[in-house]
């Protein structure tokens, strides 16, 4: 893994050209650059990317499909090699993944053989191995309650539906308490109304924990509810930070609110006109 840090590349244009104060920042992407090698060569999905996102904030991502998001997630989360540049939290550089991330990917992966209580208790355990066991199992079941999940804490996971199985995830997620939340496409599977009851979830815990969320979703509707800017890449290769809109609207939001809101087609507009082009 090779970083960059010489000067000479550093003519970064953060995106809109704002300059946020650091102590303000939590994640801070730097030139970052991602290569996978091919049996044709090189194919580089990312350079010159650059983005900066703020301590409690909810970012999501937009572009199109093989743009490279889950690449640039993954990497966030330290579970993809860096090629050239740099990726902070709180001002360290990344070394590989970290209880201060938490993933929640489309298909949650929990151990199917295990309970929801115990799938959630793997992450808690591990992240606070010196509380007592009954410390532990408090925080699980708090986030599956939080989920709305009481009634299921000892089913197990193969006896979920896809909709609780993510539940199942949101809470293992929240329950690690992450300093930054990392999301791909987690409700790109279920159908509207589990989303919708989802996305309410996640944007309460989100705001009572006050961590900083950065979501990739196809959807523009979700994109503009749940955000605070909704960035957007350009096609790759070499995809980078296209356009970044910022979502002015007061939380908390309700959809018919948002809906109703005279701001809402032109933001639509907005990034429907990006990912046109
Ligand atoms: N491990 C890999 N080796 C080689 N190429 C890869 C690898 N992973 C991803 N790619 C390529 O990198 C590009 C970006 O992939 P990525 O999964 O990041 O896109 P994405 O924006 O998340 O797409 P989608 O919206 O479909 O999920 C694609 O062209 C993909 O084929
Ligand atoms: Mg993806």
């Amino acid at each position: 893994m090779e970083m960059q840090i010489e000067n000479k590349t550093s003519t970064i244009s953060h995106e809109n050209g704002i300059v946020y104060p650091s102590d303000k920042i939590m994640l801070d992407l730097k030139d970052l650059k991602k290569v996978y090698p091919t049996p044709k060569g090189d194919y580089v999905v990312l350079e010159h990317l650059n983005l900066q996102i703020l301590k409690e904030e909810f970012v999501t991502i937009i572009g199109h499909s093989g743009c490279g998001k889950t690449t640039m997630l993954s990497m966030i989360a330290g579970l993809n090699s860096i090629s050239g540049g740099n990726i902070a939290v709180l001002g360290s550089a990344i070394k590989g993944p970290g209880p201060d991330r938490g993933v929640i990917f489309q298909s949650p992966s929990l151990m199917p053989w295990m309970t929801a209580l115990q799938n959630v208790l793997l992450g808690v355990n591990r992240v606070f191995p010196h509380a007592s066991k009954s410390q532990q199992k408090d925080i699980a079941k708090y986030y599956l309650h939080k989920v709305g999940l009481d009634g299921a804490f000892n089913k197990k996971a193969s006896e979920l539906s896809q909709g609780m199985q993510q539940r199942v995830g949101i809470a293992r997620a929240f329950a690690i308490k992450p300093k930054v939340l990392l999301l791909d496409e987690p409700f790109g599977m279920l159908d509207s109304l589990t989303r919708g009851e989802l996305q309410d979830i996640l944007i309460e815990i989100w705001n009572k924990e006050k961590i900083t969320a950065v979501m990739i979703t196809h959807d523009v509707d979700e994109a503009i509810f749940l955000a605070d800017r909704v960035v957007m890449m350009t096609s790759g290769p070499r995809a980078k930070i296209g356009d970044v809109l910022n979502i002015d609207f007061e939380r908390p939001r309700t959809r018919k609110a948002v809906l109703e809101h005279s701001d809402y087609y032109k933001y639509r507009k907005h990034l429907i006109d990006f990912l046109e082009h």
